[in-house]
């Protein structure tokens, strides 16, 4: 979603503040602009629509300021109140043209805020809720922008990133932040501001996360960081570790290609040093459990959105199946909202790519609140859920830029398997299984090569139903949420309408959809139930539609009858997800490929929704 960029130091601002925006278009935005400060003048561009043409506008507005100036905000924005527009894109400027400010969040109470500002003679000339904060900024103001900030944040309710600035005070950036991610980079005689590390990592990797109502002052003398009471706070420096390189496309043509090719690599990363084949389990000291720990969990409980919610589900099943505890998967904002019955031996794992997204926080605040032990499973170091949680475990899968999630997943599921083995060896998994299951973990990088390879024949099989308009994932067991994933990524980035379903649910009313245009893609790897699953399959092709039918490699008969067969190498049923939706996320690819969509940046979609 919305993302902030703001810069001060010896540099041309408006190239690094673009260059920023254009790190952090993955998050998904529809309008961006910048504001510089040079020689006692303000200078605003906008553009609704790419950054590629707020470039263009910026080289040529010809604008001293923003040729000459060494200070300065940008924004990229993902409409919530108002549409696209110019004039609702971020940075706005207060009335008097003196302050000007970007914002990530949303001010709830941004109608009577106008209003009060109204009864002023000051009026608001966007749609936007961010505007009212810099015009009550500008309103607050008596001689010093960091007291006027936190004036003006005191009677804000909702959300809050910001980066502000005024002519008044040439030299100096006021950032604060409440529930919206800030990162300071702390450069060689320069300092940049973010909501996300992708705009920060090229100039420096020396980070400061701010926490929830933290401000801070960048001028030429570096950074002082405050609480809202003017309190000074300290908050530690830390490296970002991600390699040189991890945020570029290098010579794939998508960052979806690129980071769906680099999941073997991923998934060693999240597995590194974290199996234990004497005792048969896995170490995640970031869970910071002892086996007596684990030991008296009586419930495990997954809360996340979209594809990591899918994730959890293949962990609920591995849970349950390898250590006899009740598991439960439940959508982030779901949970948040219908007050869920918690107990003091609950573990509630979160988990989240983006370690941002807003229900999946509210989520593990509620859970925190109500006496639960709480861990995230996060990519983004130092991203709020893996602060706030406190414990859990990183994936440590690199960045991953493409909207659609594909390496994380991966990660992801990885990570709950070990979950699943800790809990499990605290229970009744014998030490043998435990090594065995290690054993098979380690082969994931390996499998998922295996679908890998068959990237080319996977195309073929796209491109013949690229320009289907409809189509069905089915899947049972562990490839029930395998099946909702491959739905949820061909939509995400071919607009084609997925759906996935239960196998057996397909003829409770899905089944009346089916047409001689509309493929089903049939999981029928050879796991428990199978039989059953090819029996759904047949019934979708005696409805005419066509079945790519996925199924284990030395088990091809099972796909006898059926129009396309992808084939993933033999595994145990819990580890086949991994490969599997390899399959489906190159299908998804192919196919939106061959409809010429723009894979990594789908319309309408954001990478981290920081929203409720
Ligand atoms: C957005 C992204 C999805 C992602 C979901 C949850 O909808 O487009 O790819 O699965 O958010 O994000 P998270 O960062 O919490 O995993």
């Amino acid at each position: 979603m919305c993302g902030i960029v703001g810069y001060f130091g010896k540099r041309n601002a408006s190239d690094i503040l673009v260059d920023g925006l254009r790190r952090m278009e993955y998050r998904g935005y529809d309008s961006a602009g910048v504001a510089c400060l040079y020689d006692g003048e303000i200078g605003v561009v906008k553009n609704p629509g790419k950054i590629k043409g707020l470039r263009e506008k910026v080289d040529a507005s010809g604008s001293g300021v923003l040729q000459n100036s060494i200070q300065g905000i940008g924004h990229t924005r993902w409409a919530t109140h108002g549409p696209p527009t110019e004039v609702n894109a971020h940075p706005h400027l207060d009335v008097s043209g003196h302050f000007v400010m970007v914002h990530n969040g949303i001010i709830e109470n941004y109608k009577q805020i106008r209003n009060g500002l109204s009864q002023h003679g000051i009026e608001c000339v966007s749609d936007t809720d961010s505007e009212v904060l810099v015009q009550l900024i500008a309103y607050c103001y008596k001689g010093n922008l960091e007291s006027a900030v936190s004036e003006a944040l005191k009677k804000v309710k909702g959300t809050y990133g910001i980066v502000v600035m005024t002519d008044k005070e040439p030299g100096k950036l006021v950032t604060a932040r409440c529930g919206s991610p800030i990162v300071l980079g702390l450069g060689k005689g320069e300092t940049l501001v973010a909501s996300d590390a992708a705009a920060i990592m090229p100039h420096t990797r020396d980070a400061v996360y701010l926490e929830d109502f933290d401000m801070a002052v960048i001028t030429d003398d570096g950074v002082q960081m405050f609480d809202l009471q003017h309190s000074p706070v300290d908050r530690e420096v830390t490296e970002m570790d991600w390699e040189e390189g991890a945020a570029e496309k290098g010579d794939y043509e998508h960052f979806m290609l690129k980071e769906m090719f680099e999941q073997p690599a991923a998934i060693r990363n999240a597995i590194r040093g974290r199996l234990d084949y004497e005792m048969g389990t896995s170490v995640l000291s970031g869970l910071d459990f002892s086996p007596r720990d684990a030991a008296l969990i009586s419930r495990i409980l997954v809360v996340g959105c979209g594809t990591s919610m899918h994730a959890g589900m293949v962990g609920e099943y591995a849970i349950e199946e390898m250590a006899g505890v009740p598991a439960e998967v439940e959508q982030a904002a779901e949970f948040r909202y219908r007050n869920p019955i918690i107990t003091p031996t609950d573990f509630v794992v979160a988990i989240s790519q983006s370690g941002e997204t807003a229900d999946t926080l509210a989520a593990v605040r509620e859970a925190k609140h109500k006496g639960a032990v709480v861990a995230g499973i996060c990519n983004v170091v130092g991203s709020t859920i893996a602060r706030e949680t406190g414990r859990g475990v990183y994936l440590h899968a690199g960045p991953e830029i493409g909207v659609a999630s594909t390496k994380a997943f991966t990660c992801q599921v990885s990570v709950m398997l070990m979950i699943a083995l800790k809990v499990a060896r605290t229970r009744r998994l014998p030490l043998h299984e435990g090594a065995e299951f290690c054993r098979w973990i380690e082969r994931l990088p390996e499998l998922v090569e295996k679908v890998l390879e068959q990237n080319d024949a996977i195309k073929s099989i796209a491109q013949k139903y690229a320009s289907c308009d409809n189509a069905f994932f089915i899947g049972r067991g562990y490839l029930y949420p395998v099946a909702l994933e491959g739905a949820l990524k061909l939509k995400e980035i071919s607009y084609v309408h997925a759906e996935g379903y239960h196998a057996a649910e397909l003829k409770h009313g899905p089944i009346a959809l089916l047409q001689e245009d509309t493929p089903v893609i049939a999981l029928l790897n050879n796991i428990p139930g199978k039989e059953k699953t090819i029996g759904n399959a047949e019934e979708c092709k005696a409805r005419k539609a066509p079945v790519i039918a996925v199924v284990t490699e030395g088990d091809e008969e099972a796909a006898e009858g059926f129009d396309d067969v992808i084939v993933i190498p033999e595994c145990p049923p819990s580890i086949t997800p991994v490969p599997t939706v390899v399959a489906l996320q190159l299908l998804s690819y192919h196919i939106a490929a061959a409809r010429g969509c723009e894979i990594d940046q789908p319309r309408n979609l954001a990478k981290s929704v920081t929203v409720e």
